[in-house]
């Protein structure tokens, strides 16, 4: 079984994806993640966020297990992520481990942007995760803030819209949901009520 999990930044995806696949036995992965660690290698290698040969060139040789997940985790390498995600040879380099890992057994769980689209467009289930702007920014405030970082809800606000904007209008692979994606509005509902309302859906489908 593949399910699809997409949706804006901090939409509460993430945390919705990891507990369906420990739910229903899956392997998990964050795709956002692979994007990130092309970020911070390029900034790591003294490199903008816009050099296209030498991401596409990092790509190619990721290696997500040398990067600290914490260290990925920041609103500037999620912004610059979002940067390096709006080059198509980016992708396609790293499309091929995706869809390798969603095909292992017994099956798995990927979020991102275009997995329901793009990377896993027969999923047997796609949910596409939404909330409201100011839900979101409050939930990854707090999350920021309790990781150490001195961050303001208005902040991480004007982060995520800029995001989602660039993540929106790429040409390639951009955020939207799957025409055949059931949409799940997590902005007045808590993790374990989204969760349950997940699992209803994935169930039904
Ligand atoms: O989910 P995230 O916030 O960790 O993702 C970081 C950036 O990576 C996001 O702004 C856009 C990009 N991304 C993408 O383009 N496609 C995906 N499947 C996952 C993430």
């Amino acid at each position: 079984m593949i399910i699809a999990v997409d949706g804006p930044a901090a939409s509460g995806k993430g945390t919705l994806a990891r507990r369906l696949a420990a739910h229903y036995g899956l392997h998990f992965l964050d795709t956002g993640l692979l994007y990130r660690a092309v970020a911070w290698q390029l900034l790591e290698d003294g490199r903008g966020a816009d050099d296209e040969a030498a991401a596409v060139e990092i790509a190619a040789r990721l290696d997500l297990e040398s990067i600290s997940e914490t260290e990925l985790r920041t609103t500037g390498i999620g912004d610059a992520a979002s940067i390096v995600a709006a080059n198509p040879n980016v992708r396609t380099a790293i499309l091929d481990f995706q869809r390798r890992f969603a095909n292992r057994n017994p099956g798995a769980v990927l979020d991102g942007r275009d997995i329901g689209t793009i990377v896993c467009p027969d999923a047997d289930c796609k949910l596409f995760v939404t909330a409201s702007p100011e839900v979101r920014a409050r939930r990854r405030g707090r999350e920021l803030r309790a990781a150490g970082n001195d961050i303001s809800d208005d902040n991480v606000l004007a982060d995520l819209l800029r995001r989602d904007a660039r993540d929106q209008s790429r040409a390639v692979a951009p955020l939207r949901p799957a025409e055949d994606a059931h949409l799940l509005d997590t902005t007045n509902l808590d993790i374990e009520a989204a969760f349950r309302a997940a699992v209803a859906i994935v169930d039904g489908s």
